[in-house]
C-alpha cells in the first residue's frame, strides 16, 4: 500500500490539484506544500461550497489531518493572513491544523512592486506573472539574503536582514526602474512583527514531524503548485514559474528523502490549458477553444484571467511522465469534452520538416512546433458526475485508453465534475 504520494501537476498548472488532493485527504494524516506560494489557487467544491486556496495546504478542511508549508514554498504573511481569516470564520480551527517551516522565505511588499514593474517593462515580451513577488521572493533566496519565518523570533536580526534587502531594492527601483516608490523600513519592519505572534505558534521543523509520520507509519500527501511545464529547469524558460514544480523538489522543499516516495500522481486535465505567456502548440484559438474554456469554468483562482485552452498534449505529457516519475495519472474534467463531435490529441510535434516525441527546452524552438493530431470521435452521452467506469461512453473509454497505451502509465482516477466526489475510481491509489 503506498504511504507517501506526491500529487502534482503534469500540464501548465489548474489541472484539479485541490481537488483531488482534497479527496484523497481522508486517508491521510498530512498534506504538505514543499514549493510556490500564494501564486497557486486550487478550488474545492464540497456540496456546492466552494473554497479558494493559495498557500494553504488543500486538505486543510479535514479533521485531524495535519497541513504543513515546507521550507519550499515562500511566503507571504499578508497573504497567509487573508487566507486564514478566510477559514477561520467558517469556522475551520487553522491554528490546530497548519504548521509552518521556520525556513520559509518571506515574500515581500517590495517583492510584488518588483515583479509588476519588471513585468511592464518588458511589455510584449512579459511572462505573464500572477504579481505576486514569487520570482523576486525565490532570487533573494538564492542570493542568500532573504528573511525567513525563523526571523520573525529574533527582531533584532530581523530589522537589520530587512535594511539590507530594502536597501538594495529600494535603489533598484529609484535608479534602474525610476520609480518614485520607497518602501520605508520601520512601516516594513512593524507590519512583520505585528505578525509574529499569530504566526511563530505555528512554526515547526516540518523535516522532522514529517519523519515522525513516516516512523510511525502513517500517510502523507505531498502536493505541488503550478505544473511541470511550469517548472523553472525543465519548462518553457523564461516563461515559467521561478521553482521547481516537479516530484524531486519535495525533498529539498520539505525535507523528505526521495526514496520514502511510495508514488507519484500526475494530475492531467482531459485537455490543456495555460495561463500567461509562453510555448503551447495545441492552443485552440476558434469556437471550441472558447468552448472548452467556459464550459470548464478557465478563469484563473487567483487572478481572474482567462485561461488559454487547447487539445491535449501527449508530447509534453510525456515528459512530464518521465521528469517526474509519475506512476499513475489522474484524468480530470473529462465531463468538459462531453458533447464535443470530435476530440483531437497531439501525439507528436513537426519541427524542422521531422517528427518529434519531446518538447524542446527553448521556447524559440518550442514556439515553432506543430502539433500532430490523432482525432477521436467524440461522445454525446454524459460523463458529468458518473462514478462508475463501465458506465463511461464507449467513445470516452477508448480516449482514456489510448492516452494510457501511448504513454504506458495507468489512468487510475477519472475525475468528473468539480464536486469532492465526483470521480470513477479504477484503481485505489492511496
Ligand atoms: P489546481 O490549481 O490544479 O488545483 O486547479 P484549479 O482549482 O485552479 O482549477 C481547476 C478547476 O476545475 C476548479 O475550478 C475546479 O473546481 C474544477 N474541476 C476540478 N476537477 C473537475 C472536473 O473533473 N470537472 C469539472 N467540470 N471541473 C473540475
Ligand atoms: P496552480 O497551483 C497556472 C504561471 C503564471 C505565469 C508563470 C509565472 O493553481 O496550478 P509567477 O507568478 O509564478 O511568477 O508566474 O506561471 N502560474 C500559474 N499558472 N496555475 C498556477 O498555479 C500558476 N502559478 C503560476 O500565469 O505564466
Ligand atoms: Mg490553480
Amino acid at each position: 500500500m503506498n504511504h507517501n504520494i506526491v500529487i502534482l501537476g503534469s500540464q501548465w498548472g489548474d489541472e484539479g490539484k485541490g481537488k483531488i488532493v482534497d479527496f484523497l485527504t481522508d486517508k491521510a494524516d498530512a498534506v504538505v506544500r514543499f514549493q510556490g506560494g500564494h501564486n497557486a489557487g486550487h478550488t474545492l467544491v464540497i456540496n456546492g461550497e466552494v473554497t479558494k486556496l493559495r498557500l494553504i495546504p488543500s486538505g486543510i478542511l479535514h479533521d485531524g489531518v495535519k497541513s504543513f508549508i515546507g521550507n519550499g514554498v515562500v511566503v507571504s504573511l499578508d497573504a497567509l493572513h487573508t487566507e486564514m481569516e478566510e477559514l477561520l470564520v467558517r469556522g475551520v480551527p487553522v491554528f490546530e491544523r497548519l504548521r509552518i517551516s521556520e525556513a520559509c522565505p518571506l515574500v515581500l511588499p517590495i517583492h510584488v512592486a518588483l515583479d509588476e514593474i519588471r513585468e511592464n517593462a518588458l511589455g510584449d515580451q512579459k511572462i505573464g506573472t500572477t504579481k505576486r513577488g514569487i520570482g523576486p521572493a525565490y532570487e533573494d533566496k538564492i542570493a542568500r539574503r532573504a528573511v525567513r519565518i525563523g526571523d520573525l523570533a529574533h527582531p533584532q536580526k530581523l530589522k537589520a536582514k530587512l535594511k539590507a534587502l530594502l536597501d538594495l531594492h529600494n535603489f533598484t527601483l529609484k535608479n534602474y526602474y525610476k520609480i518614485e516608490t520607497y518602501f520605508d523600513l520601520d512601516e516594513t519592519y512593524a507590519a512583520l512583527l505585528n505578525y509574529a505572534k499569530t504566526i511563530l505558534p505555528m512554526v515547526t521543523d516540518v523535516s522532522a514531524d514529517l519523519n515522525a509520520i513516516r516512523l510511525r507509519h502513517g500517510k502523507i500527501i505531498f502536493e505541488g503548485a503550478q505544473g511541470t511545464l511550469l517548472d523553472i529547469d525543465h519548462g518553457t524558460y523564461p516563461f515559467v514559474t521561478s521553482s521547481n514544480t516537479i516530484s524531486g523538489t519535495v525533498a529539498s522543499g520539505a525535507g523528505f528523502g526521495p526514496c520514502y516516495i511510495d508514488a507519484v500522481v500526475g494530475i492531467t486535465k482531459a485537455y490543456t490549458t495555460r495561463v500567461g505567456s509562453g510555448a503551447y502548440p495545441t492552443e485552440l484559438f476558434d469556437e471550441i477553444g472558447e468552448h472548452l474554456g467556459t464550459k470548464g469554468c478557465e478563469f484563473g483562482t487567483v487572478t481572474g484571467r482567462k485561461r488559454r485552452t487547447g487539445w491535449l498534449d501527449l508530447v509534453a505529457l510525456r515528459r512530464a511522465i518521465e521528469i517526474n516519475s509519475i506512476t499513475s495519472i489522474c484524468l480530470t474534467k473529462l465531463d468538459v469534452l462531453d458533447g464535443l463531435k470530435e476530440i483531437k490529441v497531439c501525439v507528436a510535434y513537426e519541427l524542422d520538416g521531422k517528427e518529434v516525441f519531446y518538447p524542446p527546452y527553448g521556447n524559440a524552438d518550442y514556439i515553432r512546433c506543430k502539433p500532430v493530431y490523432k482525432t477521436f470521435n467524440g461522445w454525446s452521452e454524459a460523463t458529468f458526475n458518473q462514478t462508475d467506469y463501465n458506465r463511461l461512453p464507449q467513445a470516452a473509454r477508448d480516449y482514456v485508453r489510448f492516452i494510457e497505451k501511448t504513454l504506458n502509465v495507468p489512468i487510475d482516477i477519472i475525475s468528473t465534475g468539480p464536486e469532492r466526489n465526483q470521480n470513477v475510481i479504477v484503481k485505489g491509489i492511496f
